[in-house]
């Protein structure tokens, strides 16, 4: 079995000192009396945890001793509440972080040493993805193609086929960008990582902002994108059905752990029936990341 990605036990922090230097030199220099008698010690001025840990107290936790696989030729999903780890994560493997500690490697090419390796074999579509505003998708698509090495009327009849096959009218391809809907302007995004071939789209919730018809059509694009090239995906995504329909298998995290990793229908098995009707994808995520659910390592015991 050969492997796309290999994620293993990665962790990633964030975080600053909560005052900057010269108020930390200050209170050093003249200690802060806080009324009962004692100093005040870092952490305690209201922005702490309040449980004491104060080297940990300014630092957020995104990406907790991550492990998974993803095989090639997978559309691998990654569901998570609102700041469970999703992006950083997709970063991390696309090159764009550094992990504090444990390794990726994509095709076998490790993240941090071999990142060029890396990042010939991958294309990542965000959410936020940047474009020249002003300048159209077809302008913006060139440019982009060029920075691969793509050039000529080839390149520019395969910008419009891609950019048609998403959905996006002939008459926008001219226009500039800054005239579009955000959903038009995620098309042009999706089609600018397709440019490349990549072997492996990270894709950081595609479909987030579009229409029912052009959410359709960008999954319609995921599935031709398996079946005819075996492109490997990496996706998140906050529409269950969206992840049902796609994902080979789905890891869920929260508060920056996988709390399951399993295909779609082993992941509804985790909860019982009700009234004799199969618990939804939804349902498993909710109890999963609400915490209702028995732990992977107590199902294992069980
Ligand atoms: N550049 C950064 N600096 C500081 N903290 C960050 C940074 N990026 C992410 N974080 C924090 O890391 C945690 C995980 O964020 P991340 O963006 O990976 O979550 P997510 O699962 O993608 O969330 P969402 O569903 O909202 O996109 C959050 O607490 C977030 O505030
Ligand atoms: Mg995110």
């Amino acid at each position: 079995m050969s492997y796309a990605v290999v994620v293993h036990e990665v962790y990633k922090k964030f975080g600053k000192p909560a005052e900057p230097l010269w108020q930390r030199l200050l209170k050093t220099a003249r200690p802060n009396h806080n009324g009962n008698g004692t100093h005040a010690a870092p952490g305690e001025n209201g922005s702490g945890n309040g449980n004491g840990n104060h080297t940990e107290a300014h630092f957020t936790v995104a990406v907790d001793h991550v492990s998974f696989e993803v095989k090639e030729g997978e559309i691998f999903g990654v569901l998570g509440p609102n700041g469970g780890g999703k992006s950083t994560l997709i970063r991390l493997i696309s090159t764009l972080l550094l992990p504090d500690s444990g390794t990726v490697s994509v095709f076998g090419y490790d993240v941090v040493r071999q990142s060029m390796k890396v990042q010939e074999r991958i294309n990542r579509v965000s959410v936020e993805a940047s474009f020249f505003k002003k300048l159209s998708p077809m302008e913006n698509l060139l440019y982009g193609a060029r920075l691969y090495g793509l050039e000529g009327k080839a390149t520019r009849k395969q910008v419009v086929e891609i950019l048609t096959r998403l959905g996006l009218e002939r008459k926008n391809i001219g226009s500039p960008m800054e005239e579009m809907s955000r959903g038009m302007q995620q098309k042009v995004a999706i089609a600018r990582a397709l440019l490349s071939h990549p072997r492996l789209l990270l894709l950081d919730e595609p479909t987030t902002g579009l229409d029912p018809r052009s959410k359709r059509e960008v999954q319609e694009v995921i599935r031709e994108l398996r079946q005819d090239y075996g492109t490997t995906m990496l996706l998140t995504t906050h529409d269950m059905v969206e992840a049902e329909l796609l994902c080979d298998r789905i890891a869920i995290m929260d508060k920056g752990k996988v709390v399951a990793l399993d295909t779609p229908p082993a992941l509804k098995l985790r909860l019982p029936q009700t009234g004799g009707k199969e618990a939804t994808l939804e349902d498993v995520f909710l109890a999963l990341t609400g915490k209702q659910l028995k732990s992977e390592e107590e199902l294992e015991t069980t």
